[in-house]
């Protein structure tokens, strides 16, 4: 299949970007956003041309740093499905496809189709450490933890870190991202100590760094890893216990 790409070129994040159009021909439906990209690389390199920069690692869904806004959605057409798992087959032969980095005033544009996602790195930074008593491993029995209950903290811990739920948030919220990662460490029995502060400090530094929440949703109708939009109400109720928690 051949497809017209109109792609985002920008220097760096003191720069203004634009777009660049390119046709790459003799693709395989079955490949990725990604291969294609690279495609186009290889073609960009012969010709002696800047080549576009993105960023991969996985490809496989696993380390959130592959996303792109394709026609208009974070990661892509396919629902809950990751850039680098994307497949050409989701687009018309002939068809003119726009790429461009995931967009929010809080993901500075480092060069081309590249971000800068550290704010999110500061949120989880600000949870501080989880201390786990060192020592020979426990006994598994001498913790039991109910099945259902393991199941529902693993669907909070599969977030990627992608970014996608702050670029399809109109407001800009890392609320879901946030909500993830404070509700599967509340959910399991690792020491409480640090449960008192974890949820405040952690919603604190998202509130310097990234708009509020207005339950919009559009968030959990792109994360990749669908993590539920339960993860919101779950951070709330997090909060309210560390305030409290901190004052008593
Ligand atoms: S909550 Fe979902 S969309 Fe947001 S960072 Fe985590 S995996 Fe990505
Ligand atoms: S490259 Fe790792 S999730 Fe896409």
């Amino acid at each position: 299949m051949k497809l017209t790409l109109q792609i985002w070129r920008q220097e760096n994040t003191a720069t203004s970007g634009h777009y660049e159009t390119f046709e790459v021909d003799q693709l395989d439906s079955g490949m990725s956003i990604l291969e294609m990209l690279d495609r186009l690389n290889e073609q960009l390199i012969h010709a002696g041309k800047e080549s576009v920069q993105f960023e991969s690692d996985c490809r496989e869904s696993i380390c959130g740093c592959c996303g792109l806004t394709v026609n208009g959605r974070p990661h892509g057409p396919q629902p809950h499905v990751t850039t680098c798992m994307q497949r050409l087959r989701m687009f018309t032969d002939g068809s003119t496809v726009r790429i461009e980095p995931l967009r929010s005033a809080s993901f500075p544009v480092l060069r081309d189709l590249i971000v800068d996602r550290s704010p999110l790195d500061r949120i989880i930074a600000a949870g501080g450490h989880v201390a786990v008593p060192a020592g020979t491993a426990p006994d598994p029995e001498a913790m039991l933890i109910d099945h259902t209950h393991v199941e529902r903290a693993l669907d909070f811990a599969a977030c990627i870190g992608c970014g996608a739920c702050v670029a399809a948030c109109p407001n800009g919220a890392a609320a879901l991202f946030t909500g993830a990662k404070v509700t599967h460490l509340s959910m399991l029995p690792v020491p409480s100590v640090e449960r008192k502060n974890r949820a405040e400090h952690m919603v604190a530094t998202m509130e310097e760094n990234f708009g509020p929440c207005s339950q919009y949703g559009e968030c959990a109708n792109v994360c990749p890893q669908e993590v539920p939009l339960t993860a919101i109400a779950s951070l709330q109720k997090e909060r309210l216990k560390s305030f409290f928690a901190a004052r008593i």
